[in-house]
């Protein structure tokens, strides 16, 4: 495999503290390994930037999957099989793996999906198609069950997972509100993806505009950012609500994570803080698949992607674009040498 160049992956060189810098990050650069029986060669075509990835980066031992300086860092990564030595995948196929930010990758095809390009394409796959999308579908559908004429409310409703989740609340025939922290955002969710009601969380009177937003309080807080606009819309819960616990990226970035004083109003409105995690619902994920497909042909469901283009050395400017809130929708990076 000589002929391919060098694999370029990105390390972790040090914990962040705060927004990432490009230099907790270094480039190294090896051989492009050789395959070995069972195994498949992935070239990386898309790298999936995940808010995530902030979490697992932290200096901390509270979190089960972590990244140490030295390591590569962890990625959603789509690309193509260029050598097999497994029955299973034959070259040319496209998938799908938690395969780090790197050119190519080696894996014995177990821990990979298949990524059909006909039903979606390939960026698709890490994004409302895949993970973010799921995540969306199963939180929403199975934790929460939305009805029609409820009100639901999307925090961080701009992202990967909020820009779905909204769009499928709506589908539930809820009303929905969703928080961003822009004009030009809240206006893409209102004109693009649906929303009833978009609310800027940096305007000064944002939480005036959400009480105002809902007189028969909130049924559902799908909740992706914790901080302040959670707890604030913890006080508009309605009997029997749900705060659906996606994420809480907000508190990536902070060397003290702070919880929501405002929790007192679940226990006097008989509402429930749930927890989620997508990977509990990974042998349903074709369920939502068919489902999510359905409604993309017929022009109900939109999968929103905002891809930068550029290479494995990007990926750190890429990664705290995220985190100053630059995506609408999922965000890529997708490889240009390919
Ligand atoms: N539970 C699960 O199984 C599961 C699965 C996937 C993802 N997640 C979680 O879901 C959340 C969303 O993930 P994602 O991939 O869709 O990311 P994302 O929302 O696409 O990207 C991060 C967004 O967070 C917002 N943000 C950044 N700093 C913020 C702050 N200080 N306060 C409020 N908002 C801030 C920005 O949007 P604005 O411009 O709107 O601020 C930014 O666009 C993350 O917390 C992630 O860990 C959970």
């Amino acid at each position: 495999m000589n002929n391919l160049g060098k694999n370029k992956q990105l390390i972790l060189s040090k914990h962040p503290t705060g927004l990432t810098e490009i230099d907790d990050f270094e480039v190294r650069e090896v051989e492009v390994p050789e395959i070995s029986d069972g195994e498949i060669l992935i070239q990386t075509h898309y790298v999936g930037v995940d808010a995530a990835l902030r979490l697992i980066v932290r200096d901390s031992d509270e979190f089960l999957f972590r990244v140490q300086p030295g390591d590569i860092i962890h990625a959603n990564v789509a690309g193509k099989v260029i050598a097999s030595n497994n029955s299973e995948y034959n070259v040319g196929e496209f998938v799908n793996g938690s395969l780090g930010v790197q050119n190519f990758a080696i894996s014995d095809g177990s821990d990979l999906e298949k990524c059909n390009t006909d039903l979606a394409p390939l960026g698709s796959w890490l994004g409302g198609f895949g993970v973010s999308g799921l995540t969306a579908y199963f939180a929403l559908f199975d934790e929460c069950k939305p009805q029609p004429g409820q009100t639901v409310l999307v925090t961080g409703a701009a992202g990967a997972v909020g820009s779905m989740a909204g769009q499928l609340a709506k589908l539930a025939g809820a009303r929905v509100i969703g928080t961003t922290s822009s004009a030009k955002k809240c206006k893409w969710l209102i004109d693009e993806l649906g929303y009833d009601v978009a609310i800027n969380y940096n305007d000064h009177d944002w939480i005036e505009q959400l009480e105002k937003e809902s007189p028969n309080r909130i049924n559902i807080i799908f909740d992706n950012t914790g901080g302040v606009v959670m707890n604030e819309s913890l006080k508009l819960i309605a009997m029997h609500g749900v705060v659906l616990l996606c994420g809480s990226t907000s508190q990536y970035t902070e060397d003290k994570m702070d919880g929501p004083s405002n929790y007192i109003w679940l226990g006097s409105m008989r509402a429930r803080l749930q927890g989620f995690v997508i990977f509990d619902y990974i042998d349903r994920y074709p369920e939502a698949r068919e489902n999510m497909s359905k409604w993309i042909n017929s022009g109900l469901l939109k999968i929103p992607e905002y891809c930068c283009e550029g290479d494995i050395d990007d990926f750190p400017e890429t990664f705290r674009k995220l985190f100053e809130g630059e995506n609408l929708g999922k965000m890529l990076l997708k490889l240009s040498n390919i």
